[in-house]
């Protein structure tokens, strides 16, 4: 379809968009969006989504985490601490919609909306309302510490 743009009546005045192509025009868009969008579902279905990021991380020794600092892990997605009963993973998702929290001078701060949370992961100041989740650690056959993001556990939960 061609679009066709009437002469300017008078010199100076801005040229008009006939209702008629301007409808054509969003007709057509709103069928490659519908297009795209199927091709995407059709694509997911087939099996080609993106692969969901890793949750396991094997990470260093113990001795490598000292206590008094938290050490950012697995690409900055969670923190490990270490008290005087063992190492503990606090996640970096920030509870109010999951920006990565960062660690400041002994509690963390997220970037987004300026939550804070305290050395142990509860609310220091909102907008968040609940404290930052903790994760699992183990050890493996080598002797290096392992995080498990998917596999929450409660404060109490050490290495
Ligand atoms: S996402 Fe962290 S304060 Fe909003």
């Amino acid at each position: 379809m061609r679009l066709s743009v009437p002469e300017d009546p008078e010199p100076g005045l801005p040229a008009r968009f006939p209702r008629r192509d301007f409808l054509a025009l969003a007709g057509r868009g709103a069928l490659w969006a519908t297009l795209g969008a199927a091709l995407v579902a059709l694509g997911r279905f087939l099996g080609f989504a993106p692969a969901a990021p890793p949750v396991t991380f094997t990470l260093e020794a113990p001795a490598a985490y000292p206590s008094g600092v938290f050490t950012p892990v697995a690409d900055g997605r969670a923190f490990i601490g270490r008290d005087g009963r063992g190492l503990y993973a606090i996640v970096a998702t920030c509870t109010h919609l999951g920006c990565l929290v960062q660690a400041r001078r002994g509690d963390f701060e997220c970037p987004c909306h300026g939550s804070r949370f305290d050395s142990s992961g509860a609310v220091i100041q909102g907008p968040a309302q609940r404290p930052l989740v903790r994760a699992e650690l183990a050890l493996d056959g080598q002797g290096h510490v392992v995080l498990n993001l998917s596999r929450e556990v409660g404060t109490d939960f050490r290495l």
